[in-house]
């Protein structure tokens, strides 16, 4: 069992509404963390906040913001200047499915602002806190097909990869100051990361286990691969040549992709349920 309450009082996790985020947040609670909670989704961030308040006695914050937006991410920013947090989750993101020639422009700009930049704003801005307080860790989500170009998720695919090599470097930047990265690499999980990128994952791993490998992997790992079918995947496909992974995961991908839908639709009515648009 890794003792992540050394890296306390506080917690902050992005991506909290759902999914991976919601797991983490959940665990890191259980540990009696006080948790700060990150998203757009107003009333699943205050259902949770309550939950886990009452659930394990810990202090919470809601910020529901959209990290599309650089003000939101100015939020989290200004609005945690003052707490003392110890771990940072950054697992907002979100994924599209299509080729170049069928996806929106806006669509993969907002996937670059979310994925990339907002990453490596709150990366940036955290690294410098937790390096202050002379101990802490950083922990970012990349993706299997991070690991090589992916047609039919290019976009996706770049952002992954980006965020997997950012936290390769910034691990090897803030080790020596204290501060633990972990760059977390899933395969398929059952969130509502599918649905929203017009996927079907079938039999996915589960958040919990994305979260439990998570916690166990850090400050003793550079980079987790939780689950049965990212691990397989990864081994499978690790002694390939780059150009072979990325005609077979091109292939995964279309084999997932529901036929009723194009991302952007299913994505649109997600959405729209969720934040009133
Ligand atoms: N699920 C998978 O198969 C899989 C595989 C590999 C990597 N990953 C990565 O793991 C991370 C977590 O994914 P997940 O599976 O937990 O997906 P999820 O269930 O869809 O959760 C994504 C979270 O990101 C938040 N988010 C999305 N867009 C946002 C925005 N503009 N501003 C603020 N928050 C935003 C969502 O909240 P709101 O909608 O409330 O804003 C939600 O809390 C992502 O970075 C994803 O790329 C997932």
């Amino acid at each position: 069992m890794n003792d992540v309450q050394r890296y306390g009082p506080w917690a902050l996790v992005t991506g909290a509404s759902d999914g991976i985020g919601r797991a983490l947040s959940q665990h890191l609670a259980a540990q009696g963390l006080n948790v700060v909670l990150v998203a757009r989704w107003r009333d699943a961030l205050a259902t949770l906040a309550a939950d886990l308040s009452a659930a394990h006695s810990v202090q919470t914050n809601v910020l529901a913001v959209d990290l599309a937006d650089p003000a939101g991410v100015t939020v989290v920013e200004e609005q945690t200047r003052t707490m003392d947090i110890g771990i940072v989750v950054l697992a907002a993101g979100f994924g599209t499915t299509g080729t170049v020639l069928e996806t929106s422009a806006d669509e993969e700009s907002a996937l670059v602002a979310v994925n990339v930049t907002a990453v490596m704003r709150l990366a940036h801005t955290f690294a410098s806190r937790l390096v202050s307080r002379g101990t802490g860790a950083l922990v970012l989500f990349g993706s299997i097909v991070g690991w090589q170009g992916v047609p039919g998720q290019a976009n996706y695919a770049a952002s992954k990869a980006y965020v997997q090599s950012l936290a390769e470097g910034l691990h090897g930047e803030l080790r020596p100051f204290g501060v633990d990265v972990l760059a977390v690499a899933p395969g398929p999980v059952g969130s509502g990361f599918g649905p929203r990128a017009g996927l079907d994952l079938g039999s996915a791993t589960s958040p919990d286990t994305v979260a439990r490998s998570t916690l166990a992997a850090l400050g003793r790992r550079r980079t987790v691969v939780p689950g049965l079918q990212g691990t397989f995947l990864t081994a499978a496909l690790r002694p390939l040549p780059r150009r072979l992974r990325s005609a077979i995961l091109s292939r995964v991908i279309a084999g997932m992709r529901l036929r009723s839908s194009a991302s952007r639709p299913a994505a649109e009515q997600t959405l729209g349920c969720r934040h009133g648009g």
